[in-house]
């Protein structure tokens, strides 16, 4: 859905060098969102393509998407990750359409050109044309080579189980991409335990990409949007809590502590709060507490620009972000758990995900509020958004009453976005 807007131009107009104003072109400029895909999603960046566990063996493949490319995770004959991109050589055919399967080779269905699993081209119909009166008719000129026309191949890494990519082949390592902070989070979760994948969650939100990355930056709103969350006594302002970025503060961990004592209604604003309100089925918060989990309850991190990583108690996912035009963005929630888990903890995860989803108790509010976000931004784009809770400076925090995090985020995004190419 795109809505007619003025035209902008490539730099919006900050109010100051700072970036506790955000202006709304930044989320309503189709050019500006073109500059991003570029810039973020195919350009110096590792983007989240999905987990080892959703292909364990040779052939498995799952399309997904990187910026608005198509691409194929697969996994080769030789147990060797490959991403290559969704294209064929020939004529430029999307080929793959399942979303998973299991080949020996990609097929194009345009002209039958098929390729390995890592992308090389190994064949072409009629590629030294048809014998006809004991002459050669047609075919590809002598000079074709097989090799100079493969699938498009991304840089691949992978790191407890979770599978990132690049068109970059001179991105830097996976690590330093994340930093010492972000990484310690993400090994916290991924330390090496072979994951199950448990299901998917698809939706499209109409909103514009970063305001999922903001939304999981933003840990004003949950204790006052998410009138499930403080009814049930998953998420308090008081909650201990820390915030914190990499060193260019672009990724971000949310770090919370459910607290036991005191009454909710003590630190809760929400007026929809009910002190008496009961679940039907209880087992939603059945919370049991996991050694890996050394301390926090919940550890929310963004990984900019494509994916969240979830830990909620005891439910854990990834939400790959891939953006649909300036103002959209499908938004696919994997659900895992570990293979060590007893049947008991594995119907626990899955219950514990009804909070999230499209329909999630708690999530289906986030899918809401960027969309009507976004219809604030179109109708007045001229305007800007304030992020001045906490003050107006960028650093970590050790509370949630600030939108430091979303700030950072900006100071990343304009300086890649403000560079001269
Ligand atoms: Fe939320």
């Amino acid at each position: 859905m795109s809505t007619p807007h003025p035209v902008f131009p490539l730099h919006p107009t900050w109010e100051s060098p700072g970036t506790h104003r955000v202006p709304f072109a930044a989320y309503t400029s189709e050019d500006i969102y073109r500059r991003e895909l570029e810039r973020f999603f195919y350009r110096s960046h590792w983007c989240y393509v999905g987990l080892e566990a959703e292909v364990p063996n040779p052939g498995d493949f799952k399309r997904t998407a990187i910026g608005e490319r198509s691409v194929i995770l697969v996994r080769g004959e030789d147990l060797q990750l490959h991403v290559v991109e969704n294209v064929c050589a020939h004529r430029g055919m999307r080929f793959c359409r399942e979303r998973h399967g299991n080949r020996k080779e990609f097929v194009c269905p345009y002209h039958q050109w098929n390729y390995r699993l890592d992308g090389a081209l190994q064949g072409v119909p009629f590629r030294r044309g048809v014998k006809q009166d004991g002459k050669v008719h047609g075919g590809m000129p002598a000079d074709f080579k097989l090799e100079e026309h493969g699938l498009t191949r991304l840089k691949v890494a992978t790191r407890g189980g979770v599978v990132f990519a690049s068109f970059d082949h001179g991105v830097e390592s996976l690590e330093d991409f994340m930093g010492p902070a972000i990484l310690g989070y993400f090994d916290r979760l991924f330390n090496g335990r072979k994951l199950k994948i448990l299901g998917y969650n698809r939706q499209r939100i109409p909103g514009n990409w970063k305001l999922m990355q903001e939304n999981i930056k933003d840990p004003y709103h949950p204790g006052l949007l998410h009138t499930w969350f403080v009814t049930f006594g998953l998420w308090r302002a008081d909650n201990r809590a820390e915030l914190k970025m990499d060193a260019r503060h672009r990724h971000a961990a949310m770090v919370s502590t459910r607290g036991e004592a005191k009454k909710q209604s003590d630190v809760s604003n929400v007026s929809s709060f009910k002190a008496g309100m009961q679940l039907e089925d209880p087992r939603f918060l059945d919370i049991v507490p996991e050694p890996w989990w050394g301390g926090p309850t919940a550890v929310m991190t963004t990984l900019f620009p494509s994916v969240i990583l979830q830990q909620q108690v005891n439910s854990v996912s990834t939400r790959h972000i891939q953006p649909v035009g300036h103002d959209a963005f499908d938004f696919e929630w994997t659900h895992f758990g570990f293979e060590d888990d007893t049947e008991e903890m594995t119907e626990r995860r899955l219950r514990q995900a009804n909070l999230f989803g499209p329909a999630g108790f708690v999530s289906a509010d986030d899918g809401e509020v960027i969309e009507f976000s976004q219809q604030g931004f179109e109708q007045k784009p001229f305007h800007r958004a304030l992020v001045e809770l906490g003050g107006r400076e960028v650093g970590d925090a050790d509370h949630m009453v600030t939108e430091t995090l979303i700030r950072g985020m900006y100071e990343y995004w304009r300086s890649v976005m403000e560079k001269e190419d």
